[in-house]
């Protein structure tokens, strides 16, 4: 694996501030126990550096011969030691043309000229904590490949969905979002399974939380895994989607939700109002400490195809144009922020994610709260595509993506390659 410096960093360590972990001894055996609480994490990091400190000396100056005194003495008597020359300038291929140099005072290069620089000046750091693993399951007992995403599975929720946890908490990832594939006896227009507390996201929430009490659970609120139509509200005859109806189910599905346990629950569907109108519901629950992840800025994109197949949940007419937003549009992200905000978000999230860093920045500069961002299925195939046929290199474009959506703005990010990238991070190859 040729990771370059700037992504290669332990998972021990909360950044990436262009620390290589294979420097630090002791350090590989933490990678294993990374799911433990930070607080945890400190300590063992702590002990680390103090091993390492305790061996590089032993606290009192070594005696090798002379005095320091008479070292002085003998450099100003003349008596110099020797030091091993300056090296000659390495030489230019023949034909190179001999020119005056530029008489240049800023030369920005030599801040990028070795590793140690590069990594001292790095203003961006991306660790498995800024990571959310999003995990589609379904009822099966066996994990079912997504032929339009490869590398992902609709995980069995008792199975192979704990054992992709499990994995995911090794390498430092302890936020998951779920998303489930409903079967179609179970959809109808309005979408009531959404609400269902025996549910597969409820009964799923129950089960992970029962294993590992410590996991971040989001869950995706929304009705088109649930509707028999396929969207994200319910549809009216004359195909108009019902804003306020559809926000009533929104509000019965984030509470059963959160009675199961889940931790920030998040709303995908961008049907107006409905933050304020899950906090209400919540807060009228007792459920004060659950958490609002709003879409804020979800965009009408084609990017979202590969997701749709994997929860047989396209749209069966139409398209979603008049809820999600219009790609064309940067100022309308500020309304929609400005209600999330009002409306009481504690996250705001912007999706799809690479081809909208200016929407990121966006919301990053105007909003004090938390960002996130969704990288996206077609987003993750692509680089998959592109990996499988040459053409790029899957695991360094994952990285300098997932990069440029820290830099951006993002502190959190939705990535299918949250496990691979983690894993990554952590110097270990899966
Ligand atoms: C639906 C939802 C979608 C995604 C997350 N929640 C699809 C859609 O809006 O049609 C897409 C995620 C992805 O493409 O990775 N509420």
């Amino acid at each position: 694996m040729a990771t370059t410096p700037i992504f290669n960093a332990s998972c021990s360590f909360p950044s990436t501030r262009g620390i290589d972990c294979k420097s630090f001894i002791g350090l590989r055996s933490t990678v294993s126990k990374v799911s433990v609480a930070s607080s945890r994490i400190a300590t063992s990091q702590r002990r680390n550096l103090v091993i390492r400190a305790s061996e590089s000396g032993n606290g009192h100056a070594k005696k090798l011969g002379m005095s320091d005194a008479e070292c002085e003495a003998a450099v100003a008597s003349g008596n110099v030691p020797e030091a091993p020359p300056v090296p000659p300038k390495p030489a230019a291929p023949a034909g190179t043309p001999i020119v005056q140099p530029l008489n240049l005072n800023r030369r920005p290069r030599r801040n990028r000229a070795s590793p140690v620089t590069r990594a001292a000046f790095q203003e961006t750091d991306i660790s498995p904590a800024n990571f959310v693993y999003p995990l589609f399951i379904h009822e099966g007992e066996e994990d079912t490949p997504i032929g339009a995403m490869p590398g992902c599975y609709r995980l069995g929720w008792r199975h192979g969905l704990v054992e992709e946890v499990a994995k995911a908490r090794a390498v430092g990832v302890n936020s998951i979002v779920l998303f489930p594939k409903v079967p179609e006896a179970l959809k109808n227009p309005t979408g009531d399974e959404a609400y269902n507390d025996n549910g597969l996201v409820p009964r799923t929430i129950r089960l992970l939380k029962d294993k590992y009490p410590d996991l971040v659970i989001y869950t995706d609120v929304a009705l088109d895994p649930y509707s028999s139509d396929g969207h994200d509200g319910i549809v009216r005859e004359d195909g108009i989607i019902m804003n306020d109806e559809t926000v009533h189910q929104l509000c019965k599905q984030a509470v059963s939700q959160a009675r199961a346990g889940a931790d920030v629950v998040s709303p995908s569907d961008m049907m107006d109002g409905r933050v304020g109108a899950i906090r209400a519901a919540l807060d009228a629950e007792g459920f004060q400490n659950v958490s609002i992840m709003s879409y804020t800025a979800k965009y009408a994109s084609s990017f979202y195809g590969p997701f749709r197949e994997a929860l047989d949940s396209n749209p069966r007419f139409g398209d979603k144009k008049t809820y999600q937003m219009n790609p064309a549009n940067y100022r309308e992200a500020l309304i929609e922020a400005r209600e999330d905000e009002a409306e009481g978000a504690d996250i705001l999230l912007v999706k799809p994610g690479l081809p909208y860093l200016d929407i990121i920045r966006l919301l990053r500069d105007k909003s004090p709260l938390p960002i996130a961002a969704y990288q996206v299925s077609g987003e993750y195939s692509m680089i998959k595509a592109g990996g499988v046929l040459k053409m790029i290199d899957e695991e360094k474009v994952m990285m300098e993506s997932l990069m440029c959506l820290r830099r951006a703005g993002a502190d959190i990010i939705l990535t299918y390659f949250a496990l691979q990238a983690a894993t990554c991070l952590c110097g270990e190859k899966r």
